[in-house]
């Protein structure tokens, strides 16, 4: 096998430190690594300290751009959060109902999760305004998700295209309780109307279509609000009113994160990797199903559970993969990892096909046509479905240049796939990893021995 050279560039300059060169197509990946904490964790974290009373203390909270947003916004509304950088961050916080209006437009920059959620919480402080925004591919996803029953609840809420799209405007108001169906499995929708709940006099209920991840509902019950599901039914209720109580949080590490290294491990021969303290969320472990459908050879070891999240260690090593068919209530527990999932099928015996995902096309790009569009110049052979993706494995792939389409996930899964893949590959946009992974790179090299 020639020689192979993953570079992964960032668009204004090539530096030393964001350019790895494996000494063979093929390396394996081995040892300890941990991956930082969980995204989706760490958004809610932040915001609820922010609302509850007294001191909240956050252990393993994910350093990227996405919960940087989230803090900036909240200490822009008066919450008093320290230095991100540092083991513990403490959030003083100002109690439910407090939030001041801030002086500027608060910026979400390019997380979903931080604008969605927040919007729950500003559209029912009665007499402050909001104005919200994000970067380029967040003005461009939808609101209307969230707009829409926000208004049922009596929001006043204006934007572009009708209130669809970022920038928003926010007046806010005292909320009527609902009791929402919502026609997609969205934690984001979930959660920004189980916050707007929080306010609302009377009980406020969200029933989806399948079980989108539970996050919300496990720290919401931490700190005190008065909340129940039911899991027959995909429901979960809020009482407003409650006051909640600042907590300790301890954050796992991201399965979304853990996800590119279980399948690098499956992929290129002779890997072990035992990723440590990672969350094993059952509303999250998607990918952990879908990669024993392919027969990916993976053990949970030391499972316990911290601050009322599950945590377990997994080792994962190389093993010959075949196809599945990916599609129904999974694919909420597997949504972000769609992307690198579809790498693993390229490498698989057989034809894979992920279906019920349109969500994909929505999210920080559309990333059924970026990740089909990317692995097929790099020889794979993966066909667009409207709700998803096709792919034929056991591809042998080569090196070219590929674009991130400035989306995280697309980028550093195909940092991945170029580990298998003969010759260089350049990754245009890499930088992107820093929203939810910023040392993706340093890991990267570690398992591969380069440290
Ligand atoms: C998230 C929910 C998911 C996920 C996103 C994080 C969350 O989005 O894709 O990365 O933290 O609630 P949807 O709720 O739109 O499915």
């Amino acid at each position: 096998m020639s020689a192979s050279i993953v570079t992964v560039e960032t668009t204004q300059q090539l530096t030393d430190n964001l350019i790895i060169q494996l000494p063979s197509a093929g390396v394996a990946l081995q040892g300890r690594i941990q991956v930082p904490g969980d995204k989706s964790i760490s958004h809610r974290a932040l915001m609820l300290g922010a609302i509850a009373q007294g001191e909240t203390q956050i252990q393993g909270l994910l350093l990227g751009e996405d919960p940087r947003s989230t803090a900036e916004c909240f200490r822009a509304m008066g919450a008093e959060i320290s230095d991100l950088n540092t083991q513990m961050v403490r959030v003083k916080g100002i109690g439910l109902g407090q939030l001041q209006e801030p002086v500027d437009v608060l910026n979400a920059g390019n997380s979903g999760t931080t604008l969605r959620l927040m919007l729950g919480l500003l559209a029912s402080h009665p007499g402050r305004l909001f104005t919200v925004t994000g970067d380029s591919s967040l003005r461009s996803r939808p609101m209307s998700r969230v707009v829409k029953p926000l208004q049922q609840m009596g929001a006043h809420i204006w934007g572009r295209k009708d209130a669809t799209l970022a920038p928003l405007a926010v007046q806010g108001q005292s909320l009527q309780p609902i009791h929402y169906q919502s026609p997609i499995a969205s934690a984001q929708v979930k959660s920004c109307i189980l916050l707007a709940g929080l306010m609302s006099e009377g009980q406020t209920t969200v029933t989806e279509p399948s079980l989108s991840r539970d996050h919300s509902e496990r720290m919401l019950k931490a700190f005190g609000a008065q909340i129940s599901t039911d899991p027959d039914s995909n429901s979960v209720t809020i009482t407003g009113g409650a006051t909640l109580q600042g907590q300790t949080v301890i954050v796992p590490g991201d399965i979304s994160s853990a996800a590119f290294w279980l399948v690098a491990a499956a992929i290129v021969p002779g890997s072990e990797l035992l990723i440590e303290n990672v969350g094993v969320n059952p509303t999250r472990t998607g990918v952990l199903d879908a990669l024993e459908m392919m027969g990916a050879d993976i053990t949970l070891e030391d499972q316990h559970v911290v601050a009322g999240e599950p945590v377990a260690d997994l080792r994962v090593r190389y093993g010959k993969l075949h196809s599945c068919t990916i599609a129904g209530d999974i694919i909420p527990r597997l949504i972000d990892e769609i992307p690198v999932l579809a790498v693993a099928a390229a490498f698989a015996s057989g034809t894979t096909v992920i279906k019920d995902a349109e969500e994909l096309r929505v999210k920080e790009s559309d990333r059924i046509t970026a990740i089909a569009t990317e692995l097929n110049k790099m020889g794979a052979k993966v066909t667009e479905l409207p709700d998803g993706l096709e792919i034929t494995g056991n591809s042998s792939l080569t090196g070219t240049e590929v674009d991130s389409y400035s989306d995280h996930r697309i980028a550093m899964s195909l940092a991945i796939a170029s580990l298998n893949a003969k010759g260089k590959t350049t990754v245009r946009g890499a930088e992107a990893a820093s929203i939810s992974y910023p040392t993706f790179v340093s890991t990267l090299k570690h398992a591969c021995g380069e440290v």
